[in-house]
């Protein structure tokens, strides 16, 4: 029996991609088609992928010509494979010609004529697109539009900024058409808006462009106070909207996947989560300005939060707050909570430095996740037995924005479901609240 290989992601199946798999199976016996998971496409920059891999794998199985189908995950799994599976000929689109010469050691290559004219990338730039105005134009909104650039179906618009002429200025810089003169204006010239204003104004902004009907994705904290996260929530609901933060350590691959292999229990019952995100700030800067919600719990606290509520739940007992304060901000806040069967405590700091680390404590072993964890592609699991340790590498491409980006236009274009649920969201402000309130907030 001749067996054929194949490999792809077959997204959006087209026309093309079933020539491919009838001519790949009218060369033997016996097709294995490989189609790759939603996270080896992550790792080979490959952002935009519509149909998730459970999706693509029926399509492919629907096509009839496959006699078996395999996920691939790794890259050099197409060697394994062909050894594992006993294959006489790979086979390819001509797109790779060349490519896949070096597999020629282990059986023959061959690679097909490809359909002209279609591909799934096509296809995904026909969809509708998610037209995005920028609400703040300052640094944060300056590092977003490189990033959107990366994912398919995301194009940016138009930006507003109370001051005209700044916002003018970061059009023409940055290549936005219309500079917006009103909120009005912009929410004109979008269907989405990103808010990246500074915190205290999210909730206002973020209420008009609901209202108005455009989805939202908004720079984290959301809010300060858990009601004005559900009245937005509540708003989203009625108009059928996404409402989602811009929390970047959620959506990127390396957490992503942490939480799953958490989950699977690698590790035991979590006993403990720590995790600390501190950076020494210049005096002067509004991140310090008590009159517009500065201060190391405003601005930092969101990111330590999602350890802890994704590995031990949201249904925590107890907070207690310790924080060092200057100028009637807390320059270093230690946060420590109590659980039934846990505990856990984050420090947030903007004129106190540590280490900025992530520990995930388990009855079987521990995550480790080296500074800075909010923004990694890299973690180990350890263990008493140190044989047994073991390390995962991702990628975490640029300033890591584009994973929310993509995350974002799939809510909306897919309905795709968001990495951050609600409840967790609701909590974040929660925690956010019982701080500016003072309840078990004690000075040091
Ligand atoms: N293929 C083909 N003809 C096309 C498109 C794809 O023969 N018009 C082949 C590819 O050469 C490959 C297989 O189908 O052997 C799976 O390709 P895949 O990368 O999943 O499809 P594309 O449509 O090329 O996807 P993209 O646009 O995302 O690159």
């Amino acid at each position: 029996m001749k067996k054929v290989i194949t490999y792809g992601t077959f997204d959006l199946l087209h026309e093309g991609h079933v020539n491919l798999l009838r001519r790949a199976k009218a060369l033997g016996d016996y097709l294995i088609v490989g189609v790759t998971t939603d996270h080896f496409d992550l790792e080979r920059g490959k952002m935009n992928t519509s149909d998730n891999v459970m999706e693509r794998i029926e399509a492919v199985k629907s096509t009839g010509y496959a006699d078996q189908i395999i996920i691939e995950e790794y890259r050099g799994q197409k060697i394994d494979d062909i050894q594992k599976y006993g294959i006489d000929i790979f086979a390819i689109g001509s797109d790779w010609e060349g490519y896949f010469d070096y597999l020629k050691e282990y059986c023959e290559v061959v690679y097909l004529p490809r359909t002209e004219g279609i591909s799934s990338t096509l296809l995904r730039e026909e969809r509708p697109s998610v037209r995005i105005g920028i609400i703040g134009t300052g640094s944060i909104a300056s590092r977003f539009i490189p990033e959107a650039a990366f994912v398919d179906n995301v194009e940016i618009t138009a930006a507003y900024n109370p001051d005209f002429s700044e916002c003018q200025s970061f059009c023409e810089k940055n290549g936005i058409q219309r500079a917006a003169g009103s909120v009005e204006e912009l929410l004109a010239a979008c269907n989405a808006v990103y808010i990246a204003s500074p915190h205290y104004t999210h909730y206002t902004y973020a209420k008009a462009a609901l209202e108005a009907g455009k989805h939202v994705l908004c720079e984290t904290p959301l809010v300060f106070r858990r009601q004005e996260a559900a009245d937005l929530f509540s708003l989203a609901d009625k108009a059928g909207r996404i409402l989602m933060p811009a929390h970047k350590t959620a959506f990127c691959p390396a957490f992503r996947h942490l939480v799953s292999l958490l989950k699977s229990g690698v590790i035991g019952e979590v006993a403990d989560v720590s995790a600390s995100v501190t950076t020494l700030t210049d005096e002067t800067s509004e991140k310090l300005d008590s009159t517009r919600f500065g201060g190391s719990m405003n601005e930092n606290a969101c990111f330590p939060l999602l350890p802890i509520f994704k590995f031990l739940g949201t249904d925590f007992k107890n907070i207690n707050f310790y924080s060092k304060m200057r100028n009637g901000v807390d320059i270093f806040t230690k946060a420590v909570f109590r659980y039934d069967h846990a505990v856990a405590s984050f420090q947030v700091g903007l004129g106190v430095k540590s280490e900025g680390n992530l520990v995930i404590s388990g009855t079987k072993g521990y995550a480790y996740v080296p500074a800075p964890w909010w923004r990694t592609d890299y973690f180990e699991i350890r263990f008493e037995d140190q044989n047994q340790n073991k390390k995962y590498f991702y990628p975490f491409a640029g300033e890591g924005l584009r994973y929310e980006i993509k995350e974002f236009a799939s809510a909306i274009l897919q309905g795709s479901y968001p990495k951050l649920t609600r409840d967790e969201i609701l909590k974040m402000a929660e925690v956010q609240e019982r701080y500016l309130q003072e309840i078990n907030v004690f000075r040091i």
